[in-house]
């Protein structure tokens, strides 16, 4: 559009200056030719009639004349006839004869071609011929009305305008179509050489000749802006929906994007009245669901819902979100065996607690890790099933998919393979209890880019691979090379949307505080700390309520004054550590509520069940403070839940050491979920936190979470995949695809 602009404002305003220059010019020739007509005209007249014109004045009968001079004017162009007969001062002449023309004025334009006169009434042409028979100083003056000429001016400047709005119309037309015609030649032509593609002929030698001098300096241009890329990426980009949306479309082409995760972002499930749709306590899904939204895209997960089968077309796809679809989940079916090998089993039986440091000892079976494997294919298939193309993108989520990587690799050698490992990675001792940790990380390195939360968890990875497998280890480059084909290990610290769609239509600050008070049963100034996590070991919910009575002991001041809400989504219920700890922390809950009877309000109030997004928002936002106790954790993204919760920058949090968001948030109250006595401290200190530090530390946090988001997480991997494609294109056949120059 603005090309075409381009051409098109010059070329109107030529045509209008052209327009402007031309019009009075045509109007002059008009009166030109008009005026020579009647200076013909006139001499045929006078010819005519100059044998009864002097006839008339020689006899002077002066009525005959006026009969005469009127049968004369009755000739419509014919305006007036006078005579002069003498040098007198007035001519004899019919009545509309012009009064500034006296006999001497008449004498001046005797045989001369005719004058135009403009009296008040329009235009007139007077031409004067002598009667040379009625006397030597007789003349006849005859004037023609020549309005019918300005008329027809009048109509050609009109006919003129209409005809060069037309021509300019059409030249517009017909420019604009061969600019664009010819952009899109250049585009189509640069864009194939920034690719690579159609430019040079198997046997060498151009295909198009003209572009050949200029490619190999695209080739450095798109070299240089790569070597410009992370720099801008990291520290300068502004990521949104909309930025994330541009990488795809841009860099990628607009590629679809194929997600796989064990969880899906969409659970139908059977209800006493009819089928609801039901989002997961998860991580994962909190941070995904929104770069889907934007990317569109399938995502592969596993069908677990009640009314999951009833909900799916027959190629098991169900468009998402339910009420504004922008992206589609292809559902995976499970049998029972294969869920509990796979998912219970060798999942959250052996590699959650393998890579989890809170002291419960995986369980390996192989049984289980037969069934890992299997899924694995099955989820593989789908992905070569669901891909439109030979090298797709394919984002394979965490923990139960260390296998599928290399399976993709195998069938889809072209892909870009981003597998993100959304729990810690242990040291290379802990892994090597395992006894499937060769299969897995060979599987792992079958990822084109491989991604950890922190830079802790990228060097325990590289560790792992350098004591248990046969590769390269370039720690400078962060690349592990197996068998010939690269994996880039990054550190890309996940995040949540901002602002959170949870937050739309949340009440006020003031209104959630008294709402979620008067729900719990508590007075208006009451304090509340709040805690949100799934039922988990690894989160340090048992930690935190001892923090919580060791505070009521430390600052009895609080019993009956401050609450612990703990929301605990149940989770992995068919797991014995999982059911076991469910039941510790409710006993804990008791125990401690029932320590304090006198208390007119439990110190603790144990929510143990799925509470939704909009609800769990309502929490953080009417809280004073908020908990976060991980024993050990990836990222944990309630705590940067809670930030985005708090747009009236008040509230504090209070976050575990051992969680990686710990790495980003130095304001909030950092402490190590063991030691009770620093928790109970951190808990009083932000029960009495004066507004004004609260105010502060919230700023700083929110800034972080803005900027850091889950648009930039994504958009991150996804650049440094676009990075990767193109240098794929740019390589040398003989190179493997996927082989990343050391920067
Ligand atoms: O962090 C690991 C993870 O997969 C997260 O994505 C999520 O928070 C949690 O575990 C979900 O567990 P599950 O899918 O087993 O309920």
């Amino acid at each position: 559009m603005r090309l075409s602009l381009r051409f098109l404002v010059p070329l109107l305003i030529a045509l209008a200056i052209a327009a402007y220059a031309t019009v009075p010019l045509i109007d002059a020739q008009i009166l030109r030719w008009f005026s020579r007509d009647l200076d013909v005209r006139a001499n045929l007249i006078s010819n005519t009639v100059q044998e009864p014109v002097s006839e008339l004045l020689l006899t002077g009968n002066r009525l005959r004349l006026e009969q005469f001079f009127g049968r004369l004017t009755s000739d419509e162009r014919l305006y007036a006839v006078g005579v002069c007969a003498t040098d007198g001062e007035r001519p004899f002449a019919t009545r509309d004869f012009p009064d500034e023309l006296d006999c001497a004025a008449l004498r001046n334009l005797v045989d001369a071609p005719g004058a135009l006169l403009r009296p008040p009434r329009g235009l007139l042409h007077v031409a004067v011929r002598s009667i040379e028979d009625a006397g030597p100083r007789a003349l006849l003056a005859l004037v023609h009305d020549m309005t019918f000429a300005e008329r027809r001016s009048e109509e050609t400047k009109r006919y003129m305008v209409v005809f060069f709005v037309a021509l300019s119309a059409v030249v517009a037309l017909i420019t604009v179509v061969i600019a664009q015609l010819s952009w899109r030649g250049w585009i189509t032509g640069l864009r194939a050489l920034i690719r690579g593609e159609g430019l040079l002929r198997p046997a060498g030698g151009f295909v198009v000749p003209e572009l050949a001098p200029i490619a190999r300096d695209v080739r450095q241009l798109v070299r240089d802006l790569e070597a410009h890329y992370r720099p801008r990426d990291g520290d300068q980009m502004v990521w949104t929906q909309q930025t994330l949306r541009d990488v795809l479309k841009g860099e990628l082409h607009g590629n679809d994007v194929i997600v796989v995760s064990n969880r899906e972002p969409y659970i139908h499930v059977r209800g006493p009245d009819g089928i609801h749709v039901q989002r997961p306590a998860s991580g994962l899904v909190t941070a995904l669901e929104p770069v889907m939204r934007a990317c569109s895209g399938t995502w592969i997960a596993h069908g677990s819902g009640s009314a999951d089968r009833e909900t799916v077309d027959r190629n098991d796809h169900v468009a998402v979100p339910p009420n504004d679809p922008a992206y589609r989940i292809r559902r995976i079916w499970l049998t029972p065996d294969e869920e509990s090998g796979y998912y219970s089993g060798f999942a959250n039986e052996g590699l959650w607690p393998l890579c989890h440091i809170a002291h419960v000892r995986p369980t390996f079976r192989s049984s289980d890790f037969e069934y890992y494997r299997r899924v694995n294919q099955k989820f593989a298939e789908a992905v070569v099933a669901e891909s439109q193309r030979d090298d797709p993108i394919v984002l394979i989520q965490d923990y139960h998919f260390a296998l599928l990587p290399r399976m993709v690799r195998k069938m889809l050698p072209k892909a870009t393979i981003i597998t993100f490992w959304h729990i810690p990675w242990p040291n290379p001792e802990a892994f090597a209890i395992c006894p499937w940790r060769n299969e897995l990380l060979d599987g792992m390195l079958g990822s084109s880019i491989l991604g950890f939360h922190t830079q802790f968890h990228c060097n325990n990875f590289l560790d792992t691979v350098d004591r248990t497998l046969e590769a390269r280890v370039d720690r400078e480059t962060m690349i592990v090379v197996r068998d010939g084909r690269p994996t880039q290990v990054r550190r890309y610290p996940i995040s949540i949307e901002w602002p959170p769609a949870a937050l739309e239509g949340q009440p006020e600050v003031p209104e959630a505080r008294r709402s979620i008070r008067a729900r719990i049963g508590v007075p208006a100034d009451h304090k509340i700390v709040v805690g949100i996590d799934r039922l988990d070991y690894t989160k340090g919910i048992l930690e935190r309520f001892s923090a919580v009575a060791r505070l009521l002991e430390i600052e009895p001041k609080w019993a009956g004054n401050f609450t612990f809400v703990q929301i605990a989504a149940p989770t992995r219920g068919m797991i014995g550590d999982y059911r076991d700890y469910a039941l510790r922390v409710k006993a804990l809950a008791h125990e401690i509520n029932t320590h304090y009877p006198r208390a007119k309000y439990p110190p603790i109030v144990l929510l143990a069940e799925h509470h939704e997004s909009d609800a769990v928002y309502e929490y953080l936002r009417g809280a004073d403070a908020c908990f976060v106790s991980s024993l050990h954790d990836g990222m944990n993204l309630v705590a940067k839940e809670f930030i985005a919760a708090r747009d009236d920058e008040h509230g504090v949090l209070i976050l575990s050491q051992f969680a990686g968001a710990s790495r980003e948030l130095p304001e909030a109250l950092i402490v190590n979920p063991y030691d009770a006595d620093q928790c109970a401290a951190a808990l009083h200190l932000a029960l009495s936190m004066p507004a004004d530090e609260q105010r502060a530390r919230m700023r700083l946090m929110r800034a972080l979470v803005r900027d850091f988001n889950v648009y930039r997480w994504a958009g991150r991997m996804l650049m440094d995949a676009a990075v990767m494609r193109q240098r794929n294109r740019l390589a040398p056949s003989t190179e493997a695809p996927d082989t990343i120059h050391a920067r």
